[in-house]
């Protein structure tokens, strides 16, 4: 399985064959290092409906006719817009041919601006654990520390986390370096910093701050081999 990080909340997972993309927000996104009409997935995962997740998932889908995974009524929405979706809900997994999702518990909310101003409603926000290969990546999504997250470390053998460190929207480095010994994985990863003014931040204050396990600063593009 390869692994890599894209800036914002953006993460791709190469695994048998499929190309899956969390939450691709590539238009508008200074940092990443990605194309949008260059993205061809087989499958987009996404965690909430907020802009800066959502992105570019309309036209990318349409262009290769991925599937979009996604929080039930964001999925319900997208598939108005002409999208192939599959609805899941905090709690529930499911095995695709390309891998298992579960959805998981986040704290934030979820909305999707439409260009004319429109405030859509798309569910619950979550964290999505993805499992292929007997290895599990934790996207986080946005969220702040939650206790829960003692549960998802329990139940789960995390590899990679992925956890934001942007603090305003979500956890800042020291709640996300708290919600690394709750998850216990054997990397973490900040995501979800220096997109925005409100979420300027040192990745470094959350990697010093991570003491009994491995943390790493990905730069967009960067890839991981598991
Ligand atoms: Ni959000
Ligand atoms: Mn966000």
């Amino acid at each position: 399985m390869e692994i890599s990080y894209h800036g914002h909340s953006i993460v791709k997972v190469k695994t048998g064959g499929k190309e899956i993309l969390i939450d691709p927000y590539i238009t508008d996104n200074d940092l990443t290092d990605l194309k949008a009409d260059e993205q061809k997935p087989d499958v987009i995962l996404l965690t909430h409906g907020h802009n800066d997740h959502v992105g570019d998932t309309i036209a990318i889908a349409k262009s290769c006719d991925a599937l979009v995974v996604a929080p039930n009524e964001l999925a319900v929405w997208l598939g108005w817009q002409g999208l192939n979706t599959h609805g899941m809900n905090i709690g529930g997994a499911k095995k695709f041919d390309f891998g298992t999702v579960k959805y998981t518990k986040a704290f934030h909310s979820s909305s999707y601006t439409t260009e004319d101003g429109q405030i859509i409603y798309t569910g619950m926000p979550a964290g999505i654990l993805f499992t292929a290969e007997g290895k599990t990546i934790y996207h986080a999504g946005d969220t702040s520390l939650f206790g829960d997250m003692e549960l998802i470390g329990k139940r789960n053998d995390i590899d990679v986390a992925f956890l934001p460190i942007g603090d305003n929207f979500t956890m800042g480095p020291e709640d996300a370096a708290y919600a690394v010994e709750l998850l216990n994985p054997k990397l973490a990863v900040p995501v979800h910093f220096n997109t925005f003014p409100p979420i300027q931040q040192d990745p470094a204050a959350f990697t010093e701050l991570v003491k009994h396990h491995e943390s790493k600063i990905m730069e967009p593009g960067e890839s991981l081999s598991l």
